[in-house]
């Protein structure tokens, strides 16, 4: 059985003494859903001060990015060994990070290989353009992404990944994929690509996200699908009632 995994993806918002308070009092909302795995991803600046709150609850961080190399002359950037301890979980290939930072799938696949050497579990995102998903390219273009960032990535550390499909014309538009497409590409294509990279046990194994506009009016829909194992959200992890009954829709729909 996979455990269900929820990640706020905080983006750009939140002051650090926002982030505090937030947490503070989304801790305690969440407290009852325990067989849902619970990640906020805060800006870099709030990490520390995020982590400090939640200790001693349930409810683990992740970081939005990480540079692939230990530390070095790379201004800007935050090296793995900076978030270890800080953080369990850390979002690499976000599309946002793809187009405006102009991160390649070589990129990625080195902040994959540099998250897991450093003990950090990536959430590892793909997903289709408009124009990709309108030429009927979904299934061969994030089949690739999928198989660029793993490139050189052992079964064993499958483990350790978790892999967020977030078609890019969904995410922040308010048009979500439908529960059953975003089920057969996680399904088929996202596990079809993994088990002919692991086999099908791992393949089965890993846990699978949806992204891009999940609601808590649209939750149940994913979450109701076979292959879909949690959500990676945005703006609706930025208020804790809707956080809170994310959460609530995956445990009540995954019967944990
Ligand atoms: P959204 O963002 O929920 O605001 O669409 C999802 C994401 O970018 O991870």
């Amino acid at each position: 059985m996979r455990t269900p995994i929820i990640a706020g993806n905080w983006k750009m918002y939140k002051t650090l003494p926002e982030s505090v308070d937030f947490v503070r009092e989304l801790a305690p909302r969440l407290a009852s859903f325990s067989g849902v795995e619970r990640v906020v991803c805060p800006t870099f600046v709030a990490l520390a001060a995020v982590a400090e709150a939640l200790k001693g609850t349930p409810v683990k961080v992740g970081a939005q990015n990480v540079h692939w190399e230990a530390q070095g002359a790379f201004t800007s950037q935050i090296a793995p060994t900076m978030l270890q301890g800080l953080v369990e979980y850390v979002i690499i290939g976000h599309s946002e990070a793809r187009a405006y930072l102009h991160e390649t799938d070589e990129d990625i696949n080195r902040k994959v290989k540099a998250a897991l050497a450093y003990g950090l579990k990536p959430i590892l995102a793909v997903g289709e353009s408009l124009v990709q998903n309108e030429a009927g390219e979904t299934e061969q273009f994030v089949g690739g992404q999928v198989r660029a960032a793993l490139d050189g990535i052992s079964a064993e550390n499958m483990a350790n990944i978790v892999i967020a499909y977030e078609p890019i014309w969904a995410i922040g538009t308010g048009k979500n994929a439908s529960g059953e497409l975003a089920n057969s590409i996680i399904g088929g294509t996202i596990r079809g690509t993994l088990t002919q990279l692991y086999g099908s046990s791992v393949a089965q194994s890993v846990r699978i996200q949806y992204g891009g506009s999940v609601k808590p009016g649209n939750m149940a829909e994913y979450m109701g699908q076979p292959d879909i194992d949690g959500a990676l959200v945005g703006g609706a992890s930025l208020k804790v009632e809707d956080f809170a009954q994310l959460v609530e829709a995956a445990a009540k729909a995954k019967g944990v």
